[in-house]
């Protein structure tokens, strides 16, 4: 059976919430399990340092998000799961694509664009400043990441789509010039995972720091959960599930008879005081398991680190020669008779 490549990085500069959860890692977990699925995913950590320079938080976030995928379950023994940076032949790939990635194409990348956007806001007379080129090329970057496993499907947010494009685009590219070497990726958006609203309201989301990390110790939990911000409704008075945050969090995790259920209990006149108590109680319950093998697999760092070693073995078996072929229709190899 030909397996489909599925591929995605976790760029490495914070620790996972609920929101990446529901949104990208449940759903990628679950998938590492299927049998008709070959999964690349790995840790980003060269992606990070284009948002991210201090140093110690790059490396804890690196150690928190592999502990958090096995902690979780990844099923490693089907999934090849890696860190970018030990699997150098990537930056390799990346320079070379660089120089067959038409500048144009990096120019209307939307990250690129609102950078520039909010310079001219600020009334900026340099457009570009403070912009790295690391934030200008990073699509050749996510495009060597991809391309250098034959991705078929690359599950991704809806905010980088336009990145996959921009590697179909290198690829076919590449292949008109030098012959047809890479595989095409397809983005797909996760259909079985869930955007969660955070704290106050708008999509959970790092950057509105309004988030709930997903392995948050129970007390810490509680009172993040309380702090969720509800309508002024009197308990007994009827409510609507629409646009309400627990609602959208306990909707994420519960069986679809739990979610009618609790629909009722809403219209009812449920107050805000007991739903947050059965969403504490609920989350914790199900969280606490993956919870305690994350907490332990974080004392044991060598032990995480020898998975992801293994992974990065898997990998470079693929990339290592891939790499070899490609440098050689370039015309980069040793003179030979
Ligand atoms: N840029 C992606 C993000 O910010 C992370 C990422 C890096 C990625 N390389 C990738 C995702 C390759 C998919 C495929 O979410």
């Amino acid at each position: 059976m030909n397996k489909a490549i599925v591929l995605t990085g976790i760029t490495t500069t914070g620790t996972p919430h609920l929101g990446n959860y529901v949104g990208a890692i449940r759903p990628a977990i679950a998938a590492s399990k299927e049998a008709s699925v070959l999964p690349f995913y790995f840790l980003a950590d060269y992606h990070a340092l284009i948002k991210c320079q201090e140093p110690a938080r790059v490396q804890q976030s690196s150690f928190e998000i592999a502990a958090t995928w096995l902690a979780l379950g990844l099923d490693t023994d089907n999934a090849v799961f890696y860190r970018q940076s030990d699997v150098p032949e990537i930056m390799e790939l990346t320079w070379i694509l660089t120089c067959v990635a038409s500048k144009g194409l990096m120019n209307r990348a939307h990250a690129y664009k609102a950078a520039v956007a909010d310079n001219e806001h600020t009334g900026e007379n340099d457009p570009d400043k403070g912009i790295t080129m690391g934030l200008f090329s990073y699509p050749v970057l996510m495009a060597a990441d991809i391309l250098m496993f034959k991705a078929n499907k690359v599950p991704v947010g809806k905010d980088q789509i336009q990145h996959i494009e921009m590697a179909r685009d290198i690829a076919a590219r590449f292949n008109h010039i030098y012959g047809s070497h890479f595989v095409l990726p397809e983005a797909v958006i996760e259909e079985h995972g869930a955007t969660l609203t955070g704290l106050d309201g708008r999509k959970m989301s790092k950057s509105y720091q309004n988030t709930i990390p997903l392995f948050e110790p129970e007390k810490k939990l509680r009172k993040l959960i309380n702090k969720i911000v509800t309508n002024s409704l009197l308990p007994g008075e009827p409510k609507t599930t629409e646009g309400c945050t627990l609602f959208s969090i306990y909707q994420a995790f519960a069986s679809p008879d739990e979610v009618a259920q609790m629909r009722e209990n809403y219209a009812h006149g449920m107050g805000w005081g007991d739903m947050k108590k059965i969403l504490f109680e609920y989350l914790n319950d199900h969280l606490a398991p993956a919870r305690e093998r994350y907490e332990a697999l974080l004392q044991r760092p060598e032990h995480i680190e020898e998975q992801l070693q293994e992974g990065a073995k898997k990998a470079r078996a693929v990339s290592v020669p891939f790499l070899q072929e490609i440098r050689k229709s370039v015309g980069i190899h040793r003179i030979s008779s």
